[in-house]
């Protein structure tokens, strides 16, 4: 069962995906109980024609003018001498319906409302005499009503009960998937946990090589040791991300303030040896002329100022998503391409951040495949996508944004994320 707790992403998600498994198992039972009345009334209405059609063709064949059936009344016109039926109400024999009857000699029923009280009425010619048989049809009417209000009574009972019903239901079949997601968090959690101890022994054994008897180890295995130290360190980092991560997702009280611009500019100095002669810009005033070419924005600066470019998350899977698109960006750029990093507030409460370069591109028909998990391209006979934009689309999730691409072979590509503003 979906066990009370803080309203975590998934609890929200799992929650909705309830009441509308819920709402539409209600709805299923809805319809099946409005068909189930409908056709009852055709049928019980079908029943009552039958039954009004063979009282009043008994009445023309057997009746009695002088006999007081209850509701069923024969008139008897001879010649202009009209036999009325005791307490037969008034405005009968039908007079246009007796004329045409002295015509033909089939039966003509008819369906008539006199002071608000419907009349089935079957007139016939026999010789030169026309018989009419009138049947009020009150009692029929009023059948039908208590029918219909005993539907609708159990129609909303039912339904009302179908709702219950279909929440608990709801409630209980989602449950096992709840539990396989917090299994999945603590899996998480626990495994990086658990390997952050190691990998920092690794990482400190590695550096203390490095530092031991430094100018008397051969050029090669010092080389090695940095690739070992850089190598331990991006695996922490890893670790580090995959805690911070299964922890914001079961608690999101642990996010903290970041400011994507001044992340932004983090990354972009980070990535300053791979440019080249690349020019890269770096807007985060969100006004429209972008800053001189080739300028890098200070990151303590943009840190220093106002900033309106603030966000809620987790530091480290953010900053990693950032490195994503500026890596994409760089490795799809030529070295003398050019690459614009904005980060705006736009609409109500919105943080923008924009990476636009004009380099290869991609064709529209991979828009959303790009996003996709290691897709392969739609493009003809072209390549299998990576990891990163999968990855880096989770983490604009899990932080209860989006992104987007836009892109043509040739004329460069825009990634678009949008964060909720700290
Ligand atoms: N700036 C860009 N310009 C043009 N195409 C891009 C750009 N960024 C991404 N793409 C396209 O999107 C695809 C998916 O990118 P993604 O980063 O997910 O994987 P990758 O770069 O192929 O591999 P890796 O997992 O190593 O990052 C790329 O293969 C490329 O075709
Ligand atoms: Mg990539």
């Amino acid at each position: 069962m979906l066990r009370r707790g803080k309203p975590t992403p998934e609890r929200r998600m799992l929650a909705r995906a309830a009441a509308v498994l819920a709402a539409r198992i209600a709805a299923g039972f809805l319809v099946a109980l409005a068909l189930l009345g409908f056709g009852t009334y055709r049928v019980v209405l079908a029943e009552q024609h039958t039954q009004a059609e063979q009282q009043l063709n008994y009445a023309l064949a057997y009746g009695n003018p002088a006999a007081a059936t209850p509701c069923l009344w024969l008139f008897v016109v001879d010649k202009g001498n009209v036999q009325h039926p005791q307490q037969s109400p008034a405005g009968f024999p039908l007079a246009s319906a007796v004329a045409d009857a002295r015509v033909g000699t089939t039966p003509q029923q008819t369906s008539v409302t006199i002071s608000g009280t419907q009349y089935d009425v079957v007139t016939e010619r026999q010789g030169g005499v026309v018989r009419q048989a009138v049947l009020d049809t009150w009692y029929l009417q009023a059948d039908l009503d208590h029918l219909v209000r005993a539907l609708l009574l159990v129609g909303l009972i039912g339904v009302g009960a179908a709702a219950i019903l279909a929440a608990e239901l709801a409630r209980r079949s989602i449950a096992p998937l709840a539990d396989a997601y917090a299994r999945q968090r603590r899996f998480v959690a626990d495994a990086s946990h658990e390997l952050r101890t190691p990998l920092t022994r690794l990482h400190t054994r590695a550096q203390l090589l490095l530092r031991w008897k430094h100018d008397q180890l051969p050029e090669r295995l010092t080389e090695e040791l940095h690739t070992l130290v850089r190598s331990a360190c991006e695996l922490n980092d890893v670790v580090e991300d995959l805690l911070i991560s299964a922890g914001l997702r079961s608690d999101p009280d642990r996010r903290q303030e970041v400011d994507l611009a001044a992340l932004a500019a983090e990354v972009i100095e980070a990535e300053c040896p791979r440019l080249g002669s690349r020019v890269i810009v770096m807007d985060a005033t969100g006004d429209p002329g972008l800053a001189p070419p080739g300028a890098v924005q200070e990151a303590a600066a943009i840190s220093a100022r106002e900033s309106p470019t603030t966000v809620r998350g987790a530091e480290s899977p953010l900053r990693r998503m950032v490195a994503t698109l500026i890596d994409n960006a760089i490795s799809h750029t030529e070295p003398t391409g050019r690459i614009e990093v904005t980060v705006r507030h736009s609409e109500r409460g919105i943080i923008e951040l924009e990476i636009s370069d004009d380099g290869t591109g991609f064709d529209p028909v991979d828009r959303e495949r790009i996003f996709e998990r290691f897709a392969q391209s739609g493009h003809q006979g072209s390549h299998r996508f990576g990891l990163g934009l999968a990855l880096a689309r989770e983490i604009a999730a899990d932080h209860g944004g989006t992104i987007h691409a836009v892109g043509r072979p040739g004329e460069g590509a825009t990634f678009t994320v949008r964060l909720p503003a700290a």
